[in-house]
């Protein structure tokens, strides 16, 4: 579609999603194509909403993040994934971006997912894109691997495939799963996800086990969620979560997430299950950790993971939708975004 008839201005909203079989490690760093297929639950918390504005006056694109200029990899990775967009609309116009994240940026809390989930949507909706749900994962999927579930509402699973075409999330059915997020630290991670799996991929000496793997592992969630069988969704998603960072804490240099508090949600887990409460941990590249749980439990996991990090930091959240457009909506420029970002 050519830039005249584009919209112009759009925003979106898209929410993070926690991997149940993790994504970890690419074979193509410029598609962003995974070594393996992934599966998630989206989420209905900490969205991000962001609003796409074609700029003709200026040279560069801007982008704000919850009310301050952003720059530096951040301001580097939305104008890459903007030209993205730019070369499929045959447009050459720059944009100003505005975000509210509403999760601890970077705090393994998935917010690049949610972040490029609704960039790509209200991108796409500014410029002019007529794009099916495949074909906006896929673009998605070139800002942050994960972003490609996030397109996708409640459970998805990301297709490792072959080239850009066969690489995207779709849904799954599953029985209705809640999430109790434990919030250990919120600070940003020392490594990001990418640099680590780089490190993965060129130092571990299991990183051809966890490829294979996954693949199995993958089809028996599949199986798992198809059959609405709880108890193995979970089973499998603390196992695959703790493989996870098994693997990568045989890195050279080694890297650890995990926090000693983390260690302790995930033991209160286990004491919870001992209980007869089924509740199943998993953590993405952060310390923050994620219960599954059926949704009519949540609230009693809820009360006991405050005892263990107190009652601030302690979320229940269940199944989200996929990124849509918001029509109507903007976030609001600085001046008037500061109430929001501060909080
Ligand atoms: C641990 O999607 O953030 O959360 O593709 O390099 O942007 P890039 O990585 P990203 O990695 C997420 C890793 C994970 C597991 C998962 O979400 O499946």
């Amino acid at each position: 579609m050519s830039q005249a008839s584009a919209p112009g201005a759009a925003t979106a909203r898209a929410f993070p999603n926690l991997a149940l079989v993790k994504y970890w490690g690419k074979r193509d760093e410029d598609l962003i194509l995974p070594v393996a297929g992934s599966l998630s639950l989206t989420l209905d918390a900490f969205p991000t909403t962001t609003t796409v504005r074609l700029d003709p006056g200026r040279d560069q694109d801007t982008f704000e993040l919850n009310g301050a200029a952003a720059t530096g990899t951040a301001a580097q990775r939305v104008t890459a994934f903007l030209d993205l967009v730019r070369e499929r609309a045959g447009a050459t116009t720059r944009a100003s971006v505005r975000s509210v994240n509403e999760a601890p940026t970077g705090a393994g809390l998935a917010s690049s997912a949610s972040g490029f989930a609704a960039l790509a949507t209200a991108a796409a909706a500014a410029y002019g894109l007529d794009l099916d749900t495949s074909a906006l994962s896929r673009l998605a999927r070139r800002g942050s691997g994960s972003a490609a579930r996030s397109v996708i509402g409640n459970v998805a699973i990301w297709h490792a495939g072959t080239d850009d075409e066969t690489s995207f999330a779709e849904p799954v059915p599953a029985p209705d799963l809640a999430m109790v997020v434990a919030t250990v630290d919120c600070a940003a991670k020392a490594i990001s996800s990418r640099e680590a799996m780089r490190r993965t991929a060129s130092s571990s000496p299991y990183f051809v086990a966890w490829i294979t793997s996954t693949e199995t592992t993958l089809t028996e969630m599949v199986a798992a969620c198809r059959a609405g069988d709880f108890t193995r969704i979970g089973q499998i998603t603390e196992a695959h979560a703790l493989r996870m960072h098994g693997l990568i804490a045989s890195t050279e240099p080694p890297i650890r997430y995990l926090q000693p508090r983390s260690i302790e949600v995930m033991d209160a887990v286990v004491a919870l299950r001992e209980e007869g409460v089924e509740a199943y941990s998993t953590a993405d590249a952060g310390p923050n950790v994620a219960v599954l749980v059926r949704p009519e439990q949540a609230e009693a996991v809820a009360a006991r993971l405050r005892d263990v990090v107190g009652p601030e930091q302690v979320r229940t959240t269940g199944a989200g939708p996929g990124a849509h457009l918001l029509s109507g909506t903007e976030v609001p420029a600085a001046a008037e975004a500061s109430t929001e970002a501060g909080s």
